[in-house]
């Protein structure tokens, strides 16, 4: 019968195609490998975002830049999101600049930049993430930080634009700070600042910050030093980067300081024992799918079953609720002989 083997062999590549993790289109953010040191940033998941303002001021434009990153998943839209103010699917880092006309008095017009992620059913490009530690890095800029450096590819601007279309990636320095979570200052999507308990106070000290930090950006953005605020997520650039032969990557540079980019980091609990039960039940769970789909397709087949002899086993697991009772049955009747035999014997 070659259609069947045919048929069940594309039946099993399907299965183990479903339980590859992500493999090359993406990477687990709960176990980043560089060099043979691991790292979990499986807390720093979810969408977490930077701001950028750049002017020309001979010009009189303005474009204030929106960063998001999820390292752990991709981004999703929001409600009523489209393409006009989304980036596409399959996006991790996503740039929204908004183009701001200062001489018509601030009309403004919004352009989604998808900087890094996997476009597999749209060009083809992919996240294509490299981790490297700083200690080894070549760079003396490095020297004496420990952490790793993650290095997102896969996104392009314009989209579409064969020729005129510019990669893009983002570079986010993960950096040993034992202190911090990673999460001070953090702003989630939405634009709602990460309240601190104390809250009046560093609010207001946090728009000072904020100010400051937006006047030296204009000057030091992109130039390779980070913002100046307390947060430990910060934006460190965006430009246009040479990557040798007159090509040119749109760079998004960020630092990100955390304990859990400390090589002796405290293991994350709820990490890797789940993820391993996880799997084994998932497994365990489609073989034995696998099984009752093959059997009961040769049943059909080879004997033209129909209803319950469908089943492999079809007798044994209509059987179940009688066995089960009988075995339920027996049990209590040797709880119940052994405990008046147990009476007996007291007297
Ligand atoms: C502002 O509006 C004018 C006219 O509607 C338009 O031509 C221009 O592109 C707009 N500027 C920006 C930055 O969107
Ligand atoms: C960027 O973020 C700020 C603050 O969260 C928000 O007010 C603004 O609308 C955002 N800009 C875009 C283009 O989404």
């Amino acid at each position: 019968m070659a259609p069947s083997r045919s048929r069940t062999a594309l039946l099993s590549t399907l299965a183990v195609a479903s339980l590859l993790p992500s493999a090359s289109w993406a990477f687990d953010c709960k176990d980043v490998g560089a060099d043979s040191v691991h790292f979990n940033l499986g807390k720093l998941a979810g969408p977490h975002v930077v701001h950028w303002v750049d002017e020309d001021i001979g010009r009189e434009l303005q474009w204030k830049y929106n960063f998001t990153i999820d390292i752990c998943d991709k981004l999703k839209w929001h409600k009523g999101g489209s393409l006009a103010t989304e980036c596409h699917h399959g996006t991790r880092v996503c740039g929204l600049r908004e183009d701001i006309n200062l001489a018509t008095g601030g009309n403004s017009t919004v352009t989604p930049i998808d900087i890094a992620g996997t476009y597999a059913s749209q060009n083809g490009r992919s996240i294509d993430a490299k981790f490297e530690l700083l200690r080894n890095s070549k760079s003396n800029a490095d020297g004496g930080r420990e952490g790793v450096r993650a290095t997102l590819n896969g996104g392009r601007f314009p989209f579409d634009d064969q020729k005129k279309g510019i990669n893009q990636r983002a570079i986010i320095e993960f950096v040993c700070d034992k202190e911090r979570d990673g999460l001070e200052g953090d702003e989630k999507e939405g634009g709602d600042l990460e309240d601190d308990k104390d809250s009046d106070k560093e609010k207001e000290k946090d728009g000072d910050d904020k100010k400051e930090g937006k006047l030296r950006r204009r000057e030091d953005g992109g130039k390779g030093k980070c913002e100046d605020n307390d947060h430990s997520l910060r934006f460190c650039g965006y430009q246009r980067e040479d990557e040798g032969k007159d090509h040119e990557v749109g760079t998004l540079r960020l630092e990100w300081r955390t304990k859990y980019a400390c090589e002796d980091a405290p293991p994350v609990d709820g990490g890797s024992h789940w993820g391993f039960f996880g799997w084994f039940f998932i497994i365990l769970f489609l073989a034995i799918a696998a099984y009752l789909i093959f059997g009961s397709w040769l049943n059909y087949n080879r004997y033209g079953a129909r209803g319950w002899d469908l089943l492999p086993h079809g007798d044994t697991i209509r059987d179940i609720p009688y066995i089960a009772k009988d075995f339920a049955r027996k049990v209590a009747g040797t709880v119940q002989g052994g405990g008046s035999r147990g009476g007996y014997a007291a007297v």
